[in-house]
């Protein structure tokens, strides 16, 4: 499955159609409760993976949008790239690659221009090359690609690079980066990225027959014609928690520490700043306990079928808690949009692992 998309991933990249997003994070909290005793909770494994020491803070996951071109423009950057995948693909033959770590690399060399100089230059050794031969590589993390291989050294090349993307090698909260884009529909909010303390998106109001609070502008609507379609499947769908402020997220996730111990509540409640509900892009569907058993319900199996459909994923799925960090939560809905949702659904994919898998580019 995976390979399938990274392979998926690799002819569009020769193609050249280098349509990339930006990687986000980012949440926050309220009334979600502890849905079940605690003390009977899932433990999330929060190991370190790896004996490699921390690596410095890096740039997020994020891939730049191409700025704004004149149609001239963009056939001269296209010759250019051209050009520069060509004599990439001559010089790459002297490091003893595969054919498709070559197609890959040359790939990316066409596309980015500062790689490409740093090959020409002789500055890149055949093991960086051979890591980023896999077209999800990044270029920022090959020393912990590497120290993932020395503490997993039966593991396939392609998991330690989608291992280290989903930075498994790190335990959550250890190391966390601020992410870069927060206004992204993909903007990735968990136990390693945060959101800026003072962002505030957009927001609209879910409006009367919707539940309570409010989404970014283009989520409320997408919530709106899925709650109205489920509806005229005999399907009531509310929102009981939408956006909520960091300092919402504060007071939540302190006033459990109160209730429950922090490894606890951490597999619960996001800390503050790491909650995707402080990006206006999430919310809580009819229920927020487990004790309810949303999942057992007609408007849970409705959700699983049609979310992708209006571009929500189920977040936190059961089995993938130590993915994304949380238990299971079967009302909690994120909006992605259309393309990433129906991919991520139609795989059973986590969204940690959508993104690791996304090409990567950068020098
Ligand atoms: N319950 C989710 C993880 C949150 O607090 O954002
Ligand atoms: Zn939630």
């Amino acid at each position: 499955m995976h390979k399938f998309t990274i392979r998926r991933w690799i002819q569009l990249l020769l193609v050249g159609g280098l349509c990339l997003g930006t990687l986000a994070t980012s949440g926050a909290v309220s009334q979600e409760e502890p849905a079940s005793p605690p003390e009977t909770g899932l433990s999330l494994s929060q190991e370190v993976k790896t004996g490699a020491a921390a690596p410095e803070p890096a740039a997020g996951p994020s891939v730049e949008e191409p700025a704004a071109q004149t149609p001239e423009q963009a056939l001269q950057a296209a010759k250019e790239a051209e050009s520069r995948r060509r004599r990439a693909s001559g010089l790459l033959a002297r490091y003893g690659l595969t054919r498709e770590q070559r197609e890959t690399l040359s790939a990316r060399m066409g596309a980015d221009a500062a790689l490409f100089q740093k090959l020409e230059g002789g500055e890149l050794s055949r093991a960086e090359l051979a890591w980023l031969g896999l077209p999800n590589a990044r270029p920022d993390r090959l020393d912990r690609y590497d120290a993932w291989m020395e503490a997993h050294p039966e593991d396939s090349r392609e998991n330690a690079v989608l291992q280290v993307n989903i930075d498994q090698d790190q335990p959550f909260y250890s190391l966390i980066w601020e992410t870069a884009d927060p206004d992204s529909l993909s903007v990735l909010v968990n136990k390693h990225y945060t959101l800026p303390a003072g962002y505030v998106p957009e927001l609209e109001a879910l409006g009367k027959g919707y539940g309570s609070g409010s989404l970014r502008p283009e989520a409320a609507q997408a919530f709106r014609a899925m709650a109205d379609a489920a509806k005229k499947d005999g399907i009531a769908l509310r929102s009981v928690s939408a956006y909520r402020s960091y300092k919402t997220q504060n007071s939540t996730y302190n006033r459990y520490l109160k209730q429950y111990r922090q490894a606890t509540v951490d597999t619960f409640s996001a800390r503050p700043g790491h909650s995707e509900h402080q990006t206006g892009l999430a919310l809580d569907i009819n229920v927020a306990s487990t004790r309810a058993h949303f999942e057992r319900t007609p408007a849970f199996a409705w959700l699983k079928e049609h979310c992708a459909e209006y571009g929500f994923i189920l977040r936190y799925d059961q089995g993938k808690e130590t993915l994304t960090g949380y238990r299971f939560e079967p009302w909690h809905y994120r909006y992605v949009g259309e393309e990433a949702a129906q991919a991520i659904m139609d795989q059973g994919i986590t969204f940690e692992e959508y993104l690791a898998l996304r090409p990567a580019l950068g020098g």
